[in-house]
């Protein structure tokens, strides 16, 4: 009888052989959305936030973490396998974001850990700001609402801020996934041909617009406008250097809103400095918050603090995903995002 119930439990947990946590203490490594925090102190008995409106140090984050259930991490946190070892209660880290290249998900997956994400419900907020730099950049809008306000408007002028034609241009997307399906979709109001590259599939979406899937060398030769829009792996770092940007037309804008070391932004201050491209327009950076010299004196990039999925409706929407992942695994359910499924179906072996 004791071991038909303990069969039950574990087929009902089927990630762990851990009990469902009956008091869970939870740590938030960053204030959230008011909902998903609600929703977190309903279920869990100890809810503690970050009180600092900063990023927490590591070794704070260590400290903060060490005798918890489950953490609603950002992707500012660095779990790695050192991070893991110093949590060993943790039994589930849920990033609040969809890029994940913050964990070192192999060692989470060999420790049992559970990693999740928070895919799809910031799609369209990030397509959306990809669109805003690209419109910010060809357009010179920043550069031109600054010149206004240093009271330098005598009146309109047939040659001041002269920008780059966005209708009926070409747009290449890099990493033809959710956000680079989204951005690509959104092309057709402008009329745009739109070739991508994506490392697996075609994207049948794209295709179905008259999209191309094309080799990397022909899309930066052909593009006005590349879109990076691929995760961060060692298959992407640096998958943007200096010989990329040379094969990219000298009028051609580059915008990045998906993780800054994918381009070398030493590179690319090169390229914008000596007209190698004629723009870019930037979300994310190789060493968040840093930035490389000399890439803020530069007039013909847009930057932005990472803000793709700022929209008050799309972060509440990250926060409650997040939220409701760590609750299911500490309530021992599948949570609905995981990174690592393999967690759960090594239990089942
Ligand atoms: C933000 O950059 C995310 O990955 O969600």
């Amino acid at each position: 009888m004791r071991t038909l119930s303990k069969l039950t439990q574990l087929l009902a947990m089927p990630y762990t052989n851990d009990k469902r946590i009956e008091m869970p203490n939870i740590f938030v490594t960053r204030e959230i959305p008011q909902p998903a925090l609600k929703f977190l102190q309903e279920k869990a008995d100890v809810v503690d936030v970050n009180p600092h409106d900063r990023i927490l140090e590591h070794q704070e984050f260590l400290e903060s973490i060490a005798r918890r259930d489950g953490v609603l991490c950002t992707l500012n946190n660095k779990v790695d396998a050192g991070t893991l070892d110093a949590a060993p209660s943790v039994k589930v880290f849920a990033n609040f974001a969809v890029g994940y290249n913050n964990i070192n998900v192999a060692a989470a997956t060999e420790r049992g850990i559970v990693i999740t994400n928070t895919p799809g419900v910031l799609t369209d907020a990030t397509a959306d700001l990809a669109w805003a730099l690209l419109f910010a950049t060809a357009r010179r809008v920043v550069e031109a609402d600054e010149f206004l306000r240093a009271g330098h408007f005598k009146g309109w002028a047939p040659m001041m801020y002269l920008g780059a034609d966005i209708t009926g241009s070409t747009l290449g997307i890099i990493g033809a996934g959710r956000i680079g399906t989204a951005m690509g979709l959104r092309a057709a109001a402008f009329r745009m041909n739109v070739l991508y590259c994506n490392s697996s599939s075609n994207s049948s979406e794209l295709d179905g617009r008259g999209a191309r899937r094309v080799e990397m060398d022909e899309l930066l030769r052909e593009s006005d406008f590349v879109s990076i829009h691929a995760p961060l792996n060692e298959k992407t770092r640096h998958l943007i250097g200096r010989d990329e940007l040379a094969r990219m037309k000298s009028t051609a804008h580059l915008i990045n809103t998906a993780r800054g070391p994918i381009v070398d932004e030493v590179a690319l201050v090169d390229a914008l400095r000596n007209s190698i491209i004629a723009g870019a327009g930037l979300d994310v950076f190789e060493d968040e918050p840093a930035m490389k010299p000399g890439l803020t004196e530069l007039k013909n990039v847009v930057i932005l603090p990472h803000i793709g999925s700022a929209t008050i409706g799309t972060r509440t929407k990250m926060a409650l995903m997040a939220a409701g992942n760590i609750i299911a695994v500490l309530n021992g359910e599948r949570p609905d995002n995981p990174v690592n499924p393999e967690v759960f179906d090594q239990a089942l072996r």
